[in-house]
């Protein structure tokens, strides 16, 4: 559906939008009209608006849509508009309207897309490894995908808090601790450092498995440690410093905006969990079901349909999982002043987080206009379209992966770098590598599995990092063969003529970007802004066959030049938006 917008010439569709609304809303005697403007294939853009109103009015659409047409509405907007079908109008943009378009986008350094009026607060809870334990392809799609949600929020205006909730806090800590001690902290440190998480988690527990000594040493650690004394605190803090300075390399390398001023654990909220139940037993919402204290959100029931309960403190007293939820959602809500929660987390913990969003509206700690996400994502699949699995059969470890990227990417890059330095290389290595990585999390559906396929996402033909960040690239050579300054040509834009259908093509192709950053962002789905990136890279490439631009001269030259350098700047912003870096040489 078309939101309400403003009119922004930068973007002929709202323009064609507002008008279309006002002129129906006159036709029909209603106001609030929604004029139901789409891009077509048929046309520049089409018109449907008629088709439901018609139904409400009680004339036939096609009436309605040639009253339109017959009205002159559309004339400042469109050079045609024809009526089709049962009630649709197929228009052409003005080519007045698409230049201009296309020089507000070449003179503003957000591309067209006006910062939202009604900043909100965003807490995005992405990325969240488990401390001693190994980063898999899951926090792999979480990061990524979380990254690229806080910058898109952050290029909406909006207030962006990171948070990290990653799992520093439960019953294995003490047996953890207990292993760091055997070990000697610099062992231990060094294994891990190395990213051999799994290893030391793994030796932790065959020990404790074995050896009934380590269990209870382990036991009285963990009452230690929830007692708060100094010396496991300290303990607890070496473990949880050497993992977190772990994720912090895997960070760096994939170019994600999480630090340590981001870190948001489980622990953090232990403090506050007493508290929370006791608020949650204010309102009448704690019960007790075998020791356990629970709350029965309604509508959430077991496979034998009977209630099913979210379990905020064990028998033995303790809090879990779900109380840190609630506690954060409290602290997110009230401390933040969020308003709006975005949880990147995978699908199989929907239940889970719907439970907690239920419990904390029913508590009021979540009402309106404040709301939580779930920002649910499928798996990581392999060529065999199962679980990514390393050749070992064990789950692959995210180093790993980013090591073959940048290996391949070598491989790949190396065949065609003839005249770059190492220095470039390497960055083009990077860039291609991890940007291939991410390009392929993120531009398919993030609610649907992909399967991990190297050569298709290091493909430089196709929808891939790859292609883009190289059509990205190609322009700026054009540049400077052309020898033009870019800023210098955007400071004095002359009339900008399009004459060509390849040039118009690419022009309507550029006026779409404000829209659909904003979709990306309503919708939480990067894919569309990577479909909306290729179709342009596409469009730009069918352009650049038909029409030369270095050899071209006068105001044609100066013409494509505009769109050319246009075009970069939304494939380098677009691609940026999404975490993923555009060099200027490949
Ligand atoms: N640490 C969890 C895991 O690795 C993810 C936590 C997600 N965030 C949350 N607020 N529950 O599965």
């Amino acid at each position: 559906m078309m939101q309400p917008v403003s009119s922004h010439s930068a973007d002929p569709m709202a323009t064609l939008a507002e008008v279309a609304a006002s002129a129906l809303g006159r036709i029909c005697g209603l106001d609030g009209v929604d004029p139901v403007v789409r891009p077509s294939d048929r046309a520049d853009a089409q018109i449907n608006g008629a088709m439901a109103l018609g139904k409400q009015v009680g004339r036939p659409p096609r009436e309605i849509a040639e009253e339109l047409v017959a009205s002159g509405a559309l004339d400042g907007v469109c050079s045609t508009a024809e009526v089709a079908g049962p009630g649709f109008v197929n228009v052409t943009f003005a080519p007045a309207v698409l230049t201009s378009a296309v020089v507000a986008m070449a003179t503003d350094d957000r591309l067209g897309h006006e910062s939202t009026p009604a900043p909100r607060t965003v807490v995005i809870d992405y990325s969240a490894p488990n401390v001693a334990k190994e980063m898999h392809v899951g926090h792999l799609r979480s990061t990524v995908i979380g990254d690229a949600l806080a910058r898109l929020h952050m290029f909406r205006g909006d207030t962006v808090i990171r948070e990290n909730h990653i799992g520093d806090w439960g019953r294995p800590f003490g047996m953890l601790i207990e292993h760091l001690l055997d070990l000697g902290a610099d062992v231990a440190a060094e294994g891990i450092g190395q990213g051999d998480l799994d290893g030391f988690y793994k030796q932790a527990n065959a020990k404790f498995d074995a050896d009934p000594d380590f269990q209870d040493r382990s036991r009285e650690r963990v009452v230690a440690l929830q007692a708060g004394d100094p010396e496991t605190r300290e303990l607890w803090n070496r473990l949880v410093a050497l993992s977190t300075e772990y994720f912090n390399t895997v960070y760096g390398r994939l170019g994600v905006l999480l630090n340590d001023d981001d870190l948001a654990g489980e622990s953090r909220y232990q403090p506050m969990m007493a508290d929370t139940l006791q608020r949650l037993d204010d309102a009448g919402l704690l019960s007790q079901s075998d020791g356990a204290g629970v709350v029965f959100p309604p509508g959430f029931t077991n496979r034998d349909g009977e209630p099913l309960p979210l379990i905020v403190q064990a028998r033995t007293g303790g809090f879990n999982y779900a109380t840190s939820d609630l506690t954060c959602v409290i602290d997110r809500v009230e401390r933040l002043d969020a308003d709006l929660l975005l949880y990147v987390v995978g699908a199989p913990q929907a239940q889970h987080l719907e439970m907690v969003f239920e419990v904390c509206r029913m508590a009021g700690w979540l009402v309106p206009p404040a709301e939580a996400v779930h920002v649910a994502f499928g798996n990581v699949l392999g060529n065999d379209r199962k679980m990514l699995r390393s050749r070992s059969g064990v789950s692959v470890k995210l180093v790993d992966l980013l090591d073959e990227a940048i290996e391949r990417a070598t491989a790949a890059v190396g065949e065609r770098s003839g005249d770059l330095d190492a220095d470039a290389v390497a960055e083009v290595v990077s860039a291609v590598g991890i940007g291939a990585v991410k390009y392929a999390d993120l531009s398919t559906d993030r609610v649907r599995d992909y399967v991990f396929d190297w050569d298709r996402m290091l493909a430089l033909d196709g929808n891939t990092a790859p292609y883009l960040q190289y059509a990205h690239a190609r322009i700026c050579s054009i540049f400077r063969r052309a020898d033009v300054d870019r800023a210098a040509l955007r400071a004095d834009i002359g009339d900008v003529v399009l004459t060509e259908n390849a040039e118009r093509n690419l022009a309507l192709a550029l006026t779409g970007f404000a829209a659909v950053v904003d979709d990306t962002i309503a919708s939480q789905s990067p894919h569309r802004l990577c479909t909306y990136l290729f179709d342009l890279a596409q469009t730009f490439t069918a352009f650049y066959e038909q029409c030369p631009v270095v050899r071209a001269d006068g105001p044609v030259r100066e013409a494509r030049l505009v769109i050319c350098d246009v075009t970069a700047r939304v494939l380098s912003t677009g691609l940026g938006l999404l975490g993923i870096t555009t060099p200027e040489r490949m």
